[in-house]
């Protein structure tokens, strides 16, 4: 699968890549640059991996293997793509597994190229560091850690023992002996700790404690904070003594697949909490406040445990909802009038709504600024999120439910 001749077709799209990756101005360094056009992409997803359709049944995955694929090169250049490649599907569907196209919800990828060297050169460890990596996938960030520190200055954790078995193959197939653990990452790793950095493929709703305990004082962690609402942003946090941490959300939209013990629960079937008695007025903002990125990270600030729903009845509109099933709250927008109106009918014991539109008033009162704006502190028993009002600390902050 490995192509070593330094001048064959792999090497070409590996430079290739490099090449458009400091053209975009996301490969910032050589160091970087040097691994990116060493790291053979292919080799980590050697199985194979599942492309994307949309049609009548919603999306479909098909499996695009090495072995079924005709066109070898043309399979070579999918892989060199800065794409991300899906290689998990329900949490143990992988692309040998089914022959035509297949539903299912990816669990499991290798992170397009440009963002994982984005966040490598964000993360910026310096000879001789020693990072921890959450969320292994396919191994090929793990890879690219490997080829510019060096193995024994890499962990990572994969919670997935049939991903975690596969990268642990694909890294020894390509000469690189991390040490691999397989277990739940938000656990962090006790036995290598401490290191100098923490770098997380994973989402958390909230950062876990032990994180902050396994890294040094003046080390760095950095993460995607996402939660149910799927808002997201990516933070980098500098560690403090007694284990608290903080810092800034870095510019761009990033999301990750949340970590597994994060991942919301099941909302099942909700209709006799939707018919609950409720109280009902003209909303001030919609449902389209959830298409924004700055919007949705503020209403998954404001109601945390709330998860979307759309639902439709025969004849009638789409409906969108807020549901909270961790304490029985919802909050229900309905079309009002042609003009883009709704009215929102909220029960339980939270006014969902009322609160997302209280965070979309503040955002919007310090003139909408972007997510820079915000920073994130963390100790072992408080976590705030806090909106930077004229670039000066001490704005309006939402506290994260631990
Ligand atoms: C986006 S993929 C990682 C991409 C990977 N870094 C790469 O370059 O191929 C996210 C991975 O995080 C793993 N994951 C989810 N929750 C986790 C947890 N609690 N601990 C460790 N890994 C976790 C998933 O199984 C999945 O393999």
């Amino acid at each position: 699968m490995i192509d070593p001749a330094p001048d064959g077709h792999a090497a070409r799209l590996r430079k290739r890549l490099a090449d458009r990756l400091t053209a975009s101005g996301t490969l910032r360094s050589s160091a970087w640059r040097t691994a990116v056009e060493a790291v053979p992409r292919e080799a980590f997803v050697a199985d194979g991996f599942f492309r994307r359709s949309n049609g009548p049944q919603g999306t479909m995955w098909t499996p695009a293997t090495p072995a079924d694929d005709d066109d070898a090169d043309a399979w070579l250049e999918e892989v060199y793509a800065d794409e991300t490649l899906i290689t998990q599907l329900d949490s143990g569907v992988h692309p040998g597994d089914v022959d035509g196209p297949v539903p299912g919800a990816p669990t499991s990828s290798s992170t397009l190229p440009g963002l994982v060297v984005r966040m490598l050169e964000d993360l910026a460890p310096k000879g001789g560091d020693r990072v921890l990596e959450i969320g292994t996938g396919t191994g090929y960030s793990t890879a690219l850690m490997c080829q510019r520190l060096g193995s024994d200055q890499v962990t990572s954790i994969e919670y997935d023992p049939a991903t975690a078995a596969r990268a642990r193959a694909a890294l020894a197939a390509a000469g690189y002996a991390p040490r691999l653990v397989q277990g739940d990452g938000l656990l962090g790793d006790d036995d290598g700790a401490p290191y100098d950095h923490l770098i997380a493929t994973c989402a958390v709703r909230t950062l876990p404690p032990a994180w902050l305990r396994q890294v040094k004082p003046g080390g760095t962690i950095l993460t995607t904070l996402s939660g149910w609402l799927y808002g997201s942003g990516l933070v980098q946090l500098t560690v403090g003594e007694g284990g608290a941490a903080e810092g800034s959300f870095l510019p761009g939209t990033v999301s990750f697949m949340i970590a597994r013990p994060h991942a919301a629960p099941d909302l099942g079937d909700v209709s006799h909490l939707l018919h609950q008695p409720g109280d009902e007025r003209p909303a001030r903002y919609g449902p389209e406040i959830l298409q924004d990125w700055v919007p949705l990270f503020l209403a998954q600030l404001a109601a945390p445990a709330a998860q979307y729903l759309s639902t439709k009845t025969d004849g009638g509109p789409w409906l969108d909802h807020a549901i909270d099933i961790t304490n029985g709250s919802f909050a229900t927008l309905t079309p009002a009038g042609g003009d883009g109106k709704h009215h929102v009918r909220q029960g339980g014991p939270h006014r969902l709504w009322d609160d997302v539109e209280s965070a979309i008033d503040i955002w919007k009162a310090a003139g909408s600024p972007p997510q820079t704006a915000f920073s994130f502190t963390a100790t072992p028993t408080r976590q705030t999120v806090r909106l930077n009002t004229s670039g000066t600390p001490g704005g309006p902050s939402w506290t994260l439910r631990l």
